[in-house]
């Protein structure tokens, strides 16, 4: 696994965007989020699940794991943004919009989502899996997927959500791209439907519990140890708001339960290359 991230970062740093025009910062602004890091959890599932059966696609399959990268990074530009959560810090690193200014954290969030799908309409595969993918992508990170999900998240500060509500946000906030993630690493690795269909209702469950954790980071750590803001969900229909810290653990263990167990049903090298990513991911709120 420490191979296929180094792979994916040194794909990263070799194909950042690289125009250069008479701007004076916006190309490096275009890069620095990017560079920063972060866990790069998405496409490391996308890459697992490839890995599993058709390992001598990971390279074909590349421009596919940076744009599912860009995409989430966009959502994290803009989701810093003083209109949304108002960020001053993200992924150790000052938020684009304080560091230059605001106008350019849109336009760079803007870039990075439609670079993402210039990325996967060019990748080196059949045109018929891009399709695929990226009708994958633009559902689950769109409309039906994150965006709404960041509008319900943003509309409703301060105003108390259902349970039943609280899960719908999340569910389209964070677990859906995640969720595409799988399935387009599945669709690459011409599993069949009802694979693809089980690594996605799979990554629906995880997808919550890694923004459960989430909550739970934002409440019990310091900027300094998540690298971004946090004690930044006072307003928000967050897990912990809802539930208290202590509910929220219980849930967050419930679901990783759960998650464990639908991870040993997936059938050989599936089930042994999302173990070696995922186990320390299941249990990191522990
Ligand atoms: C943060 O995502 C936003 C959520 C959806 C919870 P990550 O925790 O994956 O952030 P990075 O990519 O590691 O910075
Ligand atoms: C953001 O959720 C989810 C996205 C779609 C970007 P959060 O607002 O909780 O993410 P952090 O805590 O700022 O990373
Ligand atoms: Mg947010
Ligand atoms: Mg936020
Ligand atoms: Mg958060």
């Amino acid at each position: 696994m420490k191979n296929l991230l180094k792979e994916f970062e040194e794909y990263l740093l070799d194909n950042l965007p690289n125009s250069k025009t008479f701007h004076p910062y916006f190309e490096d602004a275009l890069g620095d989020m990017l560079k920063a890091g972060g866990k790069r959890f998405r496409p490391m599932l996308f890459l697992s699940v490839i890995k599993s059966n058709k390992s001598l696609l990971i390279k074909n399959s590349m421009p596919v794991a940076l744009g599912i990268e860009m995409l989430h990074t966009y959502s994290l530009v803009h989701d810093d943004l003083p209109s949304m959560d108002n960020a001053s810090l993200r992924r150790g690193f000052e938020t684009l919009h304080k560091k230059y200014d605001e106008v350019t954290a849109i336009l760079v969030g803007d870039a990075l989502n439609t670079e993402a799908f210039n990325l996967l309409s060019n990748a080196p595969l059949h045109n018929d899996v891009k399709i695929e993918l990226i009708k994958c992508l633009a559902t689950n990170g769109g409309i039906d997927g994150m965006i709404i999900g960041q509008a319900i998240d943003c509309y409703f500060e301060n105003v108390k959500l259902e349970l039943s509500q609280l899960e719908y946000l999340h569910i389209h906030k964070t677990a859906k791209l995640i969720a595409a993630s799988l399935k387009m690493g599945a669709i690459i690795s011409e599993y069949d439907l009802q694979t693809q269909e089980k690594l996605y209702n799979f990554g629906i469950d995880l997808g919550l519990l890694f923004q459960i954790q989430d909550d739970i980071i934002d409440e019990t750590c310091t900027s300094e140890e998540a690298g971004k803001t946090t004690q930044n969900d006072e307003a928000k229909n967050s897990f912990v708001n809802l539930l208290g810290l202590t509910g929220a653990i219980t849930s967050a263990n419930n679901l990783a339960l759960k998650c464990e167990e639908t991870l040993h049903t997936f059938d050989g090298h599936l089930k042994k290359s999302l173990e070696k990513l995922l186990l320390k991911y299941i249990n990191r709120h522990k």
